[in-house]
């Protein structure tokens, strides 16, 4: 298989492992009202890995992304940081996570937190650019 554009960043980090894991999770969605079903996996620094998937609920606009099932499954199992995150759609193809949980990520993998994106690997500091972030309040 073709090596993921950028995965130069951190070799032999093993990225399809990691989406395998992400298109696991998204078998568990609860996307009833989008049909849009996501899973999402990261690796944590301690070399753990956490996932989670979408809930929607219907009250729409209370929907919880994948990513938050993930940061949840973080603090609960322990906490640290994330090095690693893909995200995924019901076809097993990367998407992007959306603006909120970017945020989400930021806070729990900072600029250099390592992203499969729509357009390769990149640091979150390129996926959110000048972050708003704990450094702020400090
Ligand atoms: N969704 C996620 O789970 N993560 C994202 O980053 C993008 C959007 C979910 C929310 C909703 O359940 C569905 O995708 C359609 O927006």
């Amino acid at each position: 298989m073709a090596s993921v554009e950028g995965s130069e960043r951190d070799p032999g980090f093993d990225w399809e492992g990691l989406r395998a894991l992400a298109v696991e999770a998204m078998g568990h969605a609860y996307a009833p009202y989008s049909d849009y079903q996501v899973g999402a996996a990261a690796r944590v620094d301690d070399g753990r890995t956490v996932v989670g998937c979408n809930v929607e609920n219907a009250a729409y606009g209370v929907a919880l992304c994948a990513e938050c099932g993930l940061v949840s499954q973080l603090h609960l199992t322990g906490g640290g940081r994330l090095t690693h995150f893909v995200c995924v759609n019901r076809d097993g193809e990367v998407i992007m996570p959306c603006g909120r949980c970017r945020q989400l990520l930021w806070e729990n993998g900072g600029a250099s937190l390592l992203c499969w994106t729509v357009s390769g690997i990149k640091g979150m500091d390129e996926v959110l650019p000048d972050a708003f972030g704990p450094d702020d309040l400090a």
